[in-house]
């Protein structure tokens, strides 16, 4: 338990999210959180115990939800700042971040710093206590390589827990805290070892190229060319609204895949292990014949089919709408079922 402490918490109710989700949805919260300190949860349950059995929603940046309703609950959003190297070595280094940094904002620190190992992840929206839950990935780069520590609250115990890398139980978009833990574990920081010696991950279709255009191939240069393949591909949410992939890249027998490149020999298919092969839903939703479509305020983005975007004023359902549609088209057609990466409330 933290000792005596100034609580830096803030509620509000009936709280509009629009500037909390990406999507630009305007779904009201009955109860709105904000902290700035892990204390501040403690003591702010020690003074509103009433709202210990609310429904709860955790929210970093809002860039992998879909709101289709009001959140009738308790939402509550982490501003914990602070990036802290705690441990130095030789060859590594290690770095505590708040939940509430800025991913980006870690990772241009992490480039200027010479600390190799999240290049890769330039530009991805969101903030730090998301990127272990959604275990976020890019360009041949996943954050569970470079964690090593997740430290946050167990709301159903009141304690505060350390968990090692091990023990996040990481998969693809996924980790213990979105599933077994999901709403009941709040993230606070993350700790991530990173290195100090040169080592690269250029393999991803056409980046070696791309980062060929900025000279040599240092971090300073992958990060541009992340940034640059991001924003041609990638809709910019201010701009219109989205969550980036809305499905996940479906994981189909090795069997299945050889099947559909019989048919289609220019599918994209990454194969994890003997039996298994990852297929390009983009590709599938792209060769559906979707790629640009729009109904009502929804469109599926024309540069990159794995995402929906709102053209202006959509509703969350109107998205949804849009999704399921899309998801029963690539069914019918390729007889493989997406299953979404964005979380739907
Ligand atoms: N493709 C098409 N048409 C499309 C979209 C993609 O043919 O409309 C093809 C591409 O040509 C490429 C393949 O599908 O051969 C894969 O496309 P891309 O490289 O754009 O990556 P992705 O598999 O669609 C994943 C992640 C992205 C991440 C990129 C780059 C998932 C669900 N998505 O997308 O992550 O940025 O790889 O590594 O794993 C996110 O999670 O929000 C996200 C944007």
């Amino acid at each position: 338990m933290y000792p005596k402490h100034n609580n830096m918490y803030q509620l509000k109710n009936n709280f509009s999210l629009k500037e909390n989700n990406t999507f630009a949805i305007p779904a009201v919260a009955k109860y709105y959180l904000t902290l700035e300190t892990p204390a501040d949860l403690y003591g702010f349950f020690q003074n509103n115990s009433s709202l210990r059995n609310e429904k709860r929603l955790f929210l970093g940046a809002g860039s992998n939800l879909l709101f289709v309703h009001d959140f009738d609950g308790l939402v509550i959003h982490p501003q914990i700042g602070g990036i802290r190297i705690v441990k130095e070595a030789q060859n590594h280094v290690e770095v505590e971040v708040g939940a509430g940094v800025v991913w980006d904002h870690f990772v241009e620190w992490c480039v200027n710093k010479g600390f190799y190992g999240i290049e890769n992840l330039s530009l991805i929206p969101g903030n730090v206590g998301a990127v272990p839950v959604q275990n976020i990935g890019a360009y041949g780069a996943e954050a569970s390589s470079v964690i090593s520590r997740v430290k946050g609250i167990d709301l159903e115990s009141n304690e505060n827990i350390d968990f090692l890398q091990k023990d996040c139980l990481f998969g693809y978009r996924t980790s213990l805290f979105k599933e077994k833990l999901k709403e009941q574990f709040l993230v606070t920081s993350v700790n991530f070892q990173l290195t100090r010696k040169p080592g690269f991950k250029i393999q991803y279709e056409g980046l070696e190229a791309k980062v060929s255009q900025f000279g040599e191939i240092n971090l300073q240069n992958i990060r541009r060319a992340i940034i640059a393949i991001r924003e041609i591909k990638l809709p910019n949410p201010a701009v219109f609204g989205n969550a980036g992939s809305f499905f996940k890249n479906p994981i189909v027998s090795a069997l299945m895949a050889k099947s559909l490149q019989e048919i289609y020999p220019e599918i994209p298919t990454y194969p994890i292990g003997a039996d298994l092969v990852k297929v390009a839903a983009g590709w599938l939703i792209d060769k559906a014949g979707w790629k640009g479509r729009i109904v009502g305020n929804a469109a599926i983005h024309e540069n990159q089919a794995l995402v929906i975007i709102n053209k202006g004023g959509a509703t969350g359902e109107e998205i949804f709408n849009l999704s399921k549609l899309v998801a029963a088209d690539v069914l019918q057609k390729f007889n493989i079922e997406l299953e979404r990466e964005v979380q739907v409330l």
